[in-house]
């Protein structure tokens, strides 16, 4: 990973301690104080809870502009990946670099529909659970799982890394849609060949049991396919910052990716969708809407204005504003009849013509309209966060590749800022009054 050089010097003035710092200059001339042997070589920590002002690693994978709502992958601009492409173009994208071209592009969405049915004993382990499970526990254990199945998974290689990201892009689908059926207590459908990528998972998702006749609408499948490409990677969010400190440890590619699945599932995460389901039922109609932004506004309430903020984005997400066009386009195809989307609407004019919310640059995030859009298209609610990790796998798996490819692991452990007893003796029990 090329960094710029800098002659930037940072100068950290403890005491009479005076450390010099070097600043290392990323690719859109952002600078960050290389702080890698601070601690060892002067005894010095930096504190930072929640890794505000941090970076844990180098990356070429995604880059965002919080303050001008800009998301790049690989360079490229959501807003074209998402109006001109197809989410297996992206997600090669992020695996490999570039673009592919129609040979690499075909070859690369061959293996991954040959690779998209899962061994037959892995439904065994869906048996083992109640059939109201979320499905994010029934998720993650089957990607866990994956590992033990894929018994020829060699990532001490390159090319070892790279079937093992097409086969979890492949198997993921299949997993998510495994796990719809068998909450809805439905017969598994099996992927096909012919179909492509999105238009398979819609089909093991929807198609009836008793074989009839399915026709994807591919205004469906256009609008999710775009969900897809929108969820796929953006940058070290918890749940990938979850998957690399998971992955350091050199545990197999499987389990970090579960350890992913895991940390994306908390509502101030990717279970936000979940939530702003929740909130917009409970909303009801936009003439309560006042009401509820008050009881947001009230810190002794902890309600949160769900879909709303960001840690990066200090202005409009990109991708929210690309899935309430989407949301627009599927509710008007299938003819859905909701409130939701015109409370969700308003609850955004009102917020955005609110100081206590405009103050805070609290923006929607990508999780305030997809959850309308994916009810529209037939997916119960808790089937929104599975949907995001369905989507998340490839970036997830990208930036593993690209932490492991780059050489030895370095395992990640942070430091802490102890504010405990100094040390004292023990004093035995029957002493102690
Ligand atoms: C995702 O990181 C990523 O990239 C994540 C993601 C991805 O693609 O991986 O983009 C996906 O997780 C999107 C975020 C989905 N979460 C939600 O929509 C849940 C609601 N949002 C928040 O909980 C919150 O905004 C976070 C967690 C997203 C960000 O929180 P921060 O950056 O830690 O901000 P903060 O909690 O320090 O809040 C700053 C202020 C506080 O008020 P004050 O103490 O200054 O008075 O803003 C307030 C907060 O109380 N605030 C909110 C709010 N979010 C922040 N107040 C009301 N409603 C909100 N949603």
């Amino acid at each position: 990973m090329s960094e710029k050089n800098s002659q930037n010097i940072a100068k950290l003035i403890i005491g009479d301690r005076s450390i010099d710092l070097t600043v290392m200059i990323d690719s859109f001339d952002r600078p960050a104080v290389d702080i890698r042997n601070l601690f060892a070589k002067y005894g010095v920590m930096t504190f930072d809870p929640g890794y505000t002002s941090t970076a844990s690693c180098q990356s070429a994978i995604t880059y965002i502009d919080g303050n001008k709502g800009v998301l790049l992958y690989r360079g490229y601009p959501i807003e074209q990946l998402a109006a001109d492409g197809s989410y297996l173009e992206a997600a090669y994208l992020l695996l490999n670099g570039e673009l592919p071209n129609r040979r690499q592009f075909e070859q690369f969405q061959r293996e991954t529909l040959h690779r998209m049915p899962v061994h037959e004993q892995m439904i065994e382990i869906l048996r083992r659970y109640k059939r109201d499970t979320h499905p994010m526990v029934l998720i993650e254990s089957m990607v866990t799982a994956l590992g033990a199945f894929d018994t020829d998974c060699d990532v001490t290689t390159r090319e070892g890394r790279n079937r093992v990201a097409i086969n979890l892009i492949a198997k993921i689908p299949t997993i998510t849609a495994l796990a719809l059926r068998y909450i809805q207590g439905k017969p598994f459908i099996y992927p096909r060949e012919d179909l492509g990528y999105t238009e398979n998972f819609i089909r093991m998702c929807f198609a009836p049991s008793d074989g009839a006749p399915f026709e994807i609408n591919p205004i469906i499948a256009g609008a999710l396919d775009r969900i897809f490409i929108l969820h796929a990677d953006h940058e070290q969010n918890a749940s990938t910052s979850t998957v690399r400190l998971a992955g350091s440890t050199g545990v197999e590619p499987y389990a970090a990716i579960s350890a992913g699945i895991v940390a994306l599932w908390g509502a101030a995460h990717g279970g936000a969708n979940e939530a702003v389901l929740g909130m917009l039922e409970r909303i009801g109609s936009k003439d309560a809407i006042p009401a509820f932004l008050e009881q947001v506004k009230d810190k002794e309430s902890h309600d949160r204005l769900m879909g709303f903020g960001h840690r990066v984005y200090k202005n409009y997400d990109p991708r929210a504003l690309i899935i309430k066009k989407e949301s627009e386009k599927v509710l008007a195809n299938l003819d859905v009849q909701t409130e939701q989307l015109d409370v969700a609407k308003e609850l955004e004019r009102i917020a955005l013509q609110d100081p206590y919310f405009t103050s805070r640059q609290l923006y929607p995030n990508v999780d305030f309209y997809s959850g309308i859009t994916l009810s529209a298209m037939g997916f119960p609610v808790h089937m929104f966060t599975p949907l995001f990790a369905l989507a998340r796998t490839s970036g997830w798996i990208a930036q593993w590749k690209e932490m492991v490819d780059g050489g030895p692991l370095t395992i990640g452990r942070p430091r802490q800022h102890y504010t405990g007893p100094t040390q004292r003796d023990y004093v035995a029990l029957d002493k102690r009054d």
